[in-house]
């Protein structure tokens, strides 16, 4: 077994990046496919969550991404979704961005530590934070797919061309590995955002 790993990733805000990790990662744990959710947002609300409680002198993925030392198969922490782990974050993961910057291949930091434990997994889902910074571009990196959610509202679009330019960047602008998932779509309303999808780029549509 070697995890697929799925990113998450929009910079917009509140469009339910952690709702779908959490539901999808724990459909897969019940359905008996054993499934990692990597808590990349210093938010930490997949955590908290999935009922992962981070006390002050427990491992986190600050410490993965501290010195990149810290094994990541030390951070890992069970739910109580059996097939269920998680790789906890809290607020102390935000001062660490400052230094990755600085880090070099620290685009590939993640997908080096995950390729310890990534045999135990058959998903591995990456709930990133609501930015286009350096914990996006780790998780963009670690991708074999990228899912990209986008809310039914006005202008959704527009938010979603930077989040792609960026996974053009990192990945190279032939990968395809990414699907946009339409969220809080209520059947039978016309959607703004769907009337002004636009139809010069049908390929943005990803399913
Ligand atoms: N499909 C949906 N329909 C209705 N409400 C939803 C849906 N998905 C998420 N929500 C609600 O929207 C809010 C934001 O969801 P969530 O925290 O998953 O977004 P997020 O993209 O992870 O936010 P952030 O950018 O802050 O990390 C939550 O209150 C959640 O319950
Ligand atoms: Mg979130």
């Amino acid at each position: 077994m070697s995890a697929t790993i799925v990113a998450i990733a929009t910079h917009k805000g509140g469009v339910g990046k952690t709702v779908i990790t959490m539901a999808l990662s724990a459909a897969f744990a019940r359905a008996g496919q054993p499934a990692l959710v990597v808590d990349m947002d210093p938010q930490g609300h997949a955590s908290i969550g999935l009922g992962v409680e981070v006390l002050d002198d427990e491992l986190t993925l600050r410490d993965f991404f501290l010195d990149g030392s810290t094994p990541i198969d030390k951070l890992i922490r069970e739910t109580h979704v059996k097939g269920l782990h998680v790789l906890p974050s809290n607020i102390r993961l935000a001062p660490v961005v400052q230094s990755l910057y600085m880090r070099p291949r620290r685009e590939e930091m993640l997908r080096r530590g995950l390729a310890s434990v990534r045999q135990h997994y058959s998903y591995v889902f990456i709930d990133c934070p609501p930015a286009l910074g350096v914990l996006t571009e780790t998780s963009l990196s670690a991708a074999d797919l990228v899912i990209v959610p986008c809310q039914m509202e006005a202008r959704a679009v527009d938010g979603l061309v930077d989040l792609l330019e960026m996974v053009s960047l990192i990945r190279g602008p032939s990968f395809d590995a990414w699907r946009i998932l339409l969220t809080a779509w209520i059947r039978g309303r016309p959607s703004r955002t769907m009337r002004s999808w636009p139809s010069s780029s049908p390929e943005l549509i990803g399913f």
